[in-house]
């Protein structure tokens, strides 16, 4: 069942051009350019009538909620706060009225993210859900549903499912800013085409990214490391940190890059390995400079950048290119690359890629 893969967690970082395109299927409606979310209640007025937005979720589900913040904000211009659920459920939040909570959680089962439900929903918002599980205790929960249909999930590292929930907040954010008339039919159509070349272009990536087990060699001696990058960058950091993390063992960071120089400079020695995401074109010169910051202390620095950018490889010591797409799209694909350098690293280090120690798949209890 693990289909030629030696393990679900690679079988499953392979399955991600398919898991998008099943996301995607029967929402986007080629005829008439726009998106058709079935299983959503949600209507049109009442997405207008939408004030704020608070997310909440776990790990993984977590950092797909930040990017979800970032491209909801940007298109549709709603206010958003994304939350741990374990943090939500007790800090008494404050929801406002015309608030949607979205809850995120592959599983559905996951025991903080149904209690943060539960909290907003006595508190009085409409409370949404983004998961993987039809039926699942989230999934009925929620007035809305978006189903990731990103296929079973094995491997305890979250791949896919993080994914297509980034293609799920696109969806959703397309479809809240049709409604809301904050988007024009020309960047919508464009939108839809560039969502629409996503999994081609994975499927392109991945075939190209085996040196990346090459690459693997270089960290896997380490015992710590950071990922750093600004807005969409740092969201898809904090994943590349977490999946590293939870299958190497190898302690890492994730920062805002601009955020290193308020204290975890300190850190950086010869060697230390430091993995800079540099792919939002607007705020590249500034990462750059941050990267002179890490290199003038010894770090080792593996970019990743747009293909056909120049600038990185003049500072970086190895750069991994990604395909180039919509700048609010981009994490979509760069994290491909940064799920299978951990992938890889854990194997090195002989780790149990599919059932990292003390961890289990779904958090049932607190
Ligand atoms: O099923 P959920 O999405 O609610 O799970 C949330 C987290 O437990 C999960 O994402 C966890 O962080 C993964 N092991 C990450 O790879």
């Amino acid at each position: 069942e693990k289909n030629g893969f030696d393990t679900f967690m690679l079988k499953e970082i392979h399955e991600q051009p398919r898991a998008y395109r099943d996301t995607m299927r029967g929402r986007i409606d080629e005829a008439n350019q726009s998106v058709v979310l079935p299983g959503m209640h949600l209507t049109d007025e009442q997405a207008r009538d939408v004030r704020h937005i608070q997310m909440v979720a776990c790990g993984t589900a977590y950092h797909a909620a930040l990017v979800g913040k970032t491209v909801i904000e940007r298109l549709t211009r709603i206010p958003v706060e994304v939350d741990l659920a374990s943090e939500y459920r007790y800090r008494m939040p404050v929801v406002p009225d015309h608030t949607l909570v979205i809850a995120v959680s592959q599983s559905g089962e996951t025991a903080d993210t149904l209690a943060a439900m539960k909290e907003a929903k006595e508190r009085g918002a409409r409370v949404m859900a983004i998961t993987n599980v039809v039926g699942s205790s989230v999934a009925r929960e929620a007035e809305d549903v978006l189903f990731t249909l990103a296929g079973p999930e094995i491997a305890v590292a979250s791949t896919k499912a993080y994914t297509s929930q980034l293609i799920a907040f696109y969806l959703l954010a397309l479809r809240m800013a049709e409604a809301r008339g904050t988007i024009d039919k020309v960047m919508l159509v464009e939108m839809l085409a560039l969502l629409e070349r996503l999994p081609v272009q994975v499927e392109e990536m991945l075939q190209r990214l085996q040196p990346i087990e090459q690459l693997a060699h270089q960290i896997t001696r380490h015992e710590h490391l950071f990922f750093i990058g600004r807005g969409l960058d740092y969201s898809v950091a904090m994943e590349a940190s977490l999946k590293l993390k939870e299958i190497s063992y190898i302690h890492s960071e994730a920062y805002a890059a601009g955020e290193l120089k308020h204290g975890s400079l300190a850190l950086i020695e010869e060697g230390t390995p430091v993995i800079a995401l540099a792919t939002d074109e607007r705020l590249l010169e500034k990462t750059i400079s941050n990267i002179k910051e890490v290199k003038a202390r010894g770090a080792y620095v593996i970019g990743i950048a747009l293909e056909g950018n120049m600038e990185l490889a003049k500072t970086a010591d190895h750069v991994i290119y990604v395909p180039h797409t919509h700048a609010l799209l981009t994490p979509a694909v760069a994290v491909i690359p940064l799920q299978l350098l951990a992938y890889y690293t854990a194997t090195l280090r002989g780790n149990d890629v599919d059932k990292p120690r003390n961890l289990a798949k779904s958090v049932t209890v607190e």
